[in-house]
């Protein structure tokens, strides 16, 4: 059983977990009630270290990028999927789930769809949603139709080439769900967006969203939270983001959780390691427990942004610079104290259930 433990390993954020002698540290989609997951390149399966620890710890696994059009669309409007095939390959050999990310993005938009017409751009947009979930229909549990359709600020719609040429508004939204409702039937329709709980009036705007698209007649089934969690926001935003955001009925996916112990303001951090560390054990501690405490239908999952700290895109070039720790297993694959914080309330939870 995992205790709360100092800082006993090598690197920073290790936990040092009380590890028994037949199970050192439990596996995270044993330790956890819910699917647990993480994001990868296809590249890792090219480690046999990250290999062994994805068939140890994970129930799902999103593409981290190679899902995505900047991966799929090429100049001449043709598709490849070598990379996600491999993906999917490896979920079906191990039993993982598999979830898509993602359709529609305000940030990748091809050259090639910017030259055409009206009704091409229109029959393109349907076309790609079409082709690249029927690819993987059967087997994807879940896709992020729709990602980051609300402004930075939360101050409404973010402008985007897709909105302005689909009817403007949320048109190119509905017309995405729609689209991917038909593509593949079995797959769970999620929007996704970050900053929700960091940032509590974008997060009030974009559940007005998915509740006016829900009123639309939309065929959404989840919210995608995204969880690039911020270090310094108040105690108990995350608990009211969760708790408004359940009373929409809908699966709540924590879908791209990591908790960065770098400043991403560009502001000298002054802030010490105890401190950061304790920031990051309150803060998966508050969304572990509001996360179980949504009823049981509404928890989808938790995806980690990497498995290890060392897969992290916060670890490449420009942010990178190998000392950041912000998932739940540190670079030799050991817990860290994001671990130990989701280890101790998932296994408390579990002894008042079965008490
Ligand atoms: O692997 C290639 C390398 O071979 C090539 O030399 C290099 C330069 O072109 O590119 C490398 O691929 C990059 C890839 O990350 C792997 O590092 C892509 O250019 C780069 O665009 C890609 O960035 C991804 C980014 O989304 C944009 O797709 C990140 O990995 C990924 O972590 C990030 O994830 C986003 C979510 O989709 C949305 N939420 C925020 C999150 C973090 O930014």
């Amino acid at each position: 059983m995992v205790v709360a433990g100092g800082l006993g390993m090598a690197g920073c954020g290790s936990a040092s977990p009380n590890p028994s002698s037949s199970n050192p540290w439990p596996p995270l989609k044993t330790l956890s009630p819910f699917p647990f997951g993480a994001a990868a390149p296809s590249a890792y399966l090219d480690d046999p270290d990250w290999v062994e620890l994805a068939q140890s710890h994970l129930s799902q696994i999103t593409p981290e990028w190679e899902l995505n059009r900047e991966y799929i669309a090429q100049e001449d409007g043709s598709l490849r999927f070598d990379a996600p095939d491999r993906l999917a390959a490896f979920c079906r050999q191990n039993g993982i789930r598999f979830f898509g990310h993602c359709l529609v993005w305000y940030a990748q938009i091809m050259p090639y769809f910017r030259g055409l017409d009206a009704s091409l751009f229109a029959a393109e947009y349907d076309r790609y949603i079409q082709v690249v979930m029927r690819r993987y229909a059967g087997q994807m549990v879940g896709w992020n139709v729709v990602n980051e359709a609300v402004a930075e600020d939360g101050g409404g719609l973010r402008d985007c080439l897709w909105s302005e040429r689909l009817g403007g508004g949320v048109a190119y939204i509905r017309r995405a769900f729609e689209q991917a409702r038909l593509a593949d039937p079995a797959a769970l329709l999620f929007l996704n967006d970050y900053n929700l709980e960091n940032n509590p009036a974008k997060g009030a705007t974009f559940l007005k969203l998915v509740e006016k698209l829900l009123k639309l007649g939309t065929p959404i089934d989840g919210i995608g939270c995204q969880s690039h969690l911020d270090l310094d926001i108040a105690d108990g935003q995350i608990r009211t983001f969760l708790r408004n955001a359940s009373d929409l009925g809908l699966r709540i996916h924590i879908s791209e959780l990591d908790a960065s112990l770098r400043r991403d303001d560009g502001k000298p951090d002054l802030r010490n390691l105890d401190y950061k560390i304790a920031r990051q054990r309150a803060l998966i501690t508050e969304l572990t427990q509001a996360f179980l405490d949504l009823p049981a239908s509404q928890q989808f999952g938790f995806t980690t942004w990497a498995l290890r700290n060392r897969d992290s895109w916060l670890r490449r070039p420009p942010r990178g610079d190998g000392r950041d720790s912000m998932v739940f297993l540190n670079d030799h694959g050991q817990p860290t104290a994001m671990y130990d914080a989701f280890a101790t309330v998932v296994t408390h939870q579990v002894k008042r259930q079965t008490a």
